[in-house]
């Protein structure tokens, strides 16, 4: 039997990768959500790790040299194919490397922005992200928590015509990531600020419910 020797204390720490999608950084309503949202984190979590990746920096869109390497056993894979996956790979070990997800996107003709869509298609990787099994397709980023804070002029998240929220939570659902918290700034050409604001409050007490601040759970 193995002596038992007592388990050194750890700092938790938690690994958010923030992704934007608003082309603004100047007055951009999700980009300030996702500030608050990182700026709670922090305070309820010892050990807070943020890698960011802002798509407002632009990303290629997959392509025929992408797809042929990407449908190429890996073991066979030539240097320009595992060039052409690289900018891929790198995206799907910032998915992988994180335990949450906040995804700050703005509501684009109806949908995500394009940006935000590239982003998806770089990281759905068959055998890598998703494999499809004799029970139907298996998404492989279990175990990770999404975030999805989105705003709108005039599109209510949730209504007929908003075809960015039930589409993200698919697509990431597919992926394995079915713990997806929605939190909504919409309609702000109506409700102006208060829209923000209500987002802002709704997120506070999400994360109250979720991640006690330290002090409450001491
Ligand atoms: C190219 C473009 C398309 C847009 N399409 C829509 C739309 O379909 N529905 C909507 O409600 N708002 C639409 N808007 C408004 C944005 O969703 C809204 O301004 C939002 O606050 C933008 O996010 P941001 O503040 O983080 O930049 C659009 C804005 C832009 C720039």
């Amino acid at each position: 039997m193995q002596a038992h020797t007592p388990t050194p204390a750890k700092t938790p720490t938690l690994n958010v990768l923030r992704i934007d999608a608003s082309a603004r950084r100047d007055g951009s309503v999700t980009r300030r959500l996702a500030d608050g949202l990182v700026h709670e984190l922090g305070r309820r979590v010892d050990g807070l790790s943020i890698v960011h990746r802002d798509l407002a920096q632009g990303l290629p869109f997959v392509d025929a040299g992408w797809v042929a390497a990407n449908l190429t056993d890996p073991a066979q894979r030539h240097d320009e194919q595992r060039r052409a996956l690289a900018f891929s790979d790198a995206l799907v070990e910032e998915v992988r490397a994180a335990d949450v997800l906040v995804i700050a996107t703005p509501v684009y003709n109806f949908g995500v922005p394009a940006a935000l869509k590239a982003w998806i298609d770089q990281i759905a990787r068959a055998r890598l992200t998703f494999r499809y099994t004799e029970h139907g397709p298996e998404g492989l980023l279990t175990g990770r928590k999404a975030y999805v804070l989105v705003a709108t002029g005039g599109t209510a998240v949730g209504g007929g015509m908003d075809f960015a929220t039930p589409w993200l939570r698919f697509v990431l659902g597919f992926l394995g990531i079915t713990d997806v918290e929605v939190i909504a700034a919409d309609r702000g050409m109506t409700r102006g600020e208060d829209a923000r604001l209500a987002a802002e409050e709704q997120l506070v007490r999400l994360l109250d419910r979720q991640w006690p601040t330290m002090a409450e759970a001491a």
